[in-house]
């Protein structure tokens, strides 16, 4: 399974690619917000530290407007991937970018039939988002599910992209029901490496050695 990092915070990408876990990036328009920089400006300073797939999510949601915005979002780099919403705007904005060779996210998805309707309008990627269908009482990982199914059915190329992941339980599930690629906040990555046993035992290994040699 591929692993982004869902953030715009310059930092955690140079450290997570640091640690060479990291496969490509996820922005939106709220993790924009929240640095406080300009979109298009930081999409470039993420693409020369990132060579793989780098979301730009389009703030279009027209037809027409999501086009012009995600041609200009695409010339920033070679690897930017424009993000566009799972509606009936963005599913034809995905059809003419992806016949334009752009490649493209859909995101928001929260059904499985959006899925079905993305993947046939040529997307490279579709994003459910588990989390926010968890936060409303349903389970979200079964929407990965059902994806996947669709999608080995009929030999579909685009990759399932799980989204809104909360903790590493989610990346877990994700790993284990087949879902392409799992974006994370940065936090997960640490939670995952975190454990009891690995930090006693270290300390343990040490103490022993102190002990023999001082
Ligand atoms: C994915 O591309 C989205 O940016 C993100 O995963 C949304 O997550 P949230 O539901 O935690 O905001």
């Amino acid at each position: 399974m591929e692993l982004y990092i869902d953030t715009a915070n310059l930092d955690q990408i140079r450290q997570a690619h640091g640690m060479g876990v990291l496969d490509g990036v996820t922005t939106n328009p709220t993790l924009i917000a929240k640095e406080g920089v300009d979109y298009g400006k930081r999409l470039a300073e993420i693409c020369e530290v990132v060579s793989g797939p780098v979301s730009a999510e389009v703030i279009a949601t027209t037809f027409d407007e999501m086009l012009a915005e995600g041609k200009d979002r695409a010339t920033i780099a070679d690897n930017i991937v424009v993000k566009l919403p799972s509606t009936v705007d963005g599913l034809r904005a995905c059809k003419s970018l992806s016949d334009e060779g752009i490649r493209t996210n859909m995101t928001l998805c929260f059904q499985s039939l959006q899925a079905l309707m993305v993947a046939k309008a040529g997307a490279y990627l579709v994003s459910p988002f588990i989390g926010r269908i968890d936060d409303i009482g349903e389970d979200g990982m079964e929407l990965i599910v059902k994806i996947r199914q669709i999608y080995d059915n009929y030999g579909l190329p685009t990759k399932i992209l799980a989204a809104s992941i909360r903790h590493p339980n989610h990346l877990l599930q994700c790993a284990m029901v087949g879902a392409d690629v799992a974006t994370v906040p940065f936090d997960v990555i640490g939670k995952v490496m975190n454990h009891p046993l690995t930090d006693s035992g270290l300390e343990r290994f040490l103490a022993d050695y102190k002990k023999a040699f001082g």
